[in-house]
């Protein structure tokens, strides 16, 4: 499997038979994203809540690639009532899609779209893909319940905000580590803007520590896993 990093949260995932899946594609509006939304393909977006920097642009590149966007069922109503298509799933469950499964994860967050309306649950999300585990947290505190999903799969990248304000900070992110007990560990969720400013490399001298193989990756970057 290869993973792109866009900047932000947003990364594309291609796996060996080259089904492409982008997970929260913040790319026009996002100040380190090198590339813009219409460079991009995508048949599956996987949206882990309906803030604009993480939703995104899914809207244009769904118009363009006839996409379909994964949500939870609140998030799913909002992209259809827009006359894009959905996957809708909620915290908990999970479902085999053409390029492999998708289960969505606990967050302690908010969601609403952009014209103000509430989109159910902000999630997280496991995805299996080549027979590897990416676990991307979305944008979240510190739960004790990361602890279960470490428990209960060997995940192969963990991608956790380290930005703080809006979600965990590099304290919090570190303990997740430890909660999730991952392979490989790549931040997100930072130098976006100054109010989540932290330092990568901090973090990941801490998570190297502990250990674990941590990637700080440029926005652009690719990386085989
Ligand atoms: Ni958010
Ligand atoms: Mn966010």
């Amino acid at each position: 499997m290869k993973i792109r990093y866009f900047g932000h949260s947003a990364f594309m995932l291609t796996n060996d038979l080259g089904h492409r899946v982008l997970i929260d594609p913040f790319l026009d509006d996002n100040p380190l994203s090198p590339v813009k939304s219409e460079e991009i393909d995508a048949e599956y977006i996987i949206a882990t809540h309906a803030h604009a920097d993480h939703l995104g642009d899914s809207f244009k590149i769904a118009k363009r690639c006839d996409s379909t966007i994964i949500g939870v069922a609140e998030l799913a109503w909002y992209v259809e009532s827009k006359g894009y298509k959905a996957h809708a799933m909620q915290i908990g469950g999970a479902y085999n899609f053409p390029f492999g499964r998708v289960k969505l994860t606990p967050a302690l967050h908010g969601s609403q779209t952009p014209e103000g309306q509430y989109a159910g649950l902000a999630a997280g999300a496991l995805v299996w893909m080549d027979g590897k585990c990416v676990y991307h947290a979305g944008d979240t505190g510190l739960s004790y319940d990361m602890k279960l999903v470490g428990e209960m799969n060997e995940v192969d990248l963990f991608i956790v905000p380290i930005g703080d304000n809006y979600t965990m900070g590099i304290e919090d992110a570190l303990k997740a580590v430890e909660f999730v007990n991952p392979k490989k560990v790549i931040p997100m969720h930072f130098n976006t803007w100054p109010i989540i400013d932290a330092d990568p490399e901090l973090f990941a001298q801490k998570v190297r520590e502990m250990g674990k193989e941590c990637l700080t990756l440029k926005p652009g970057d690719e990386l085989q896993i």
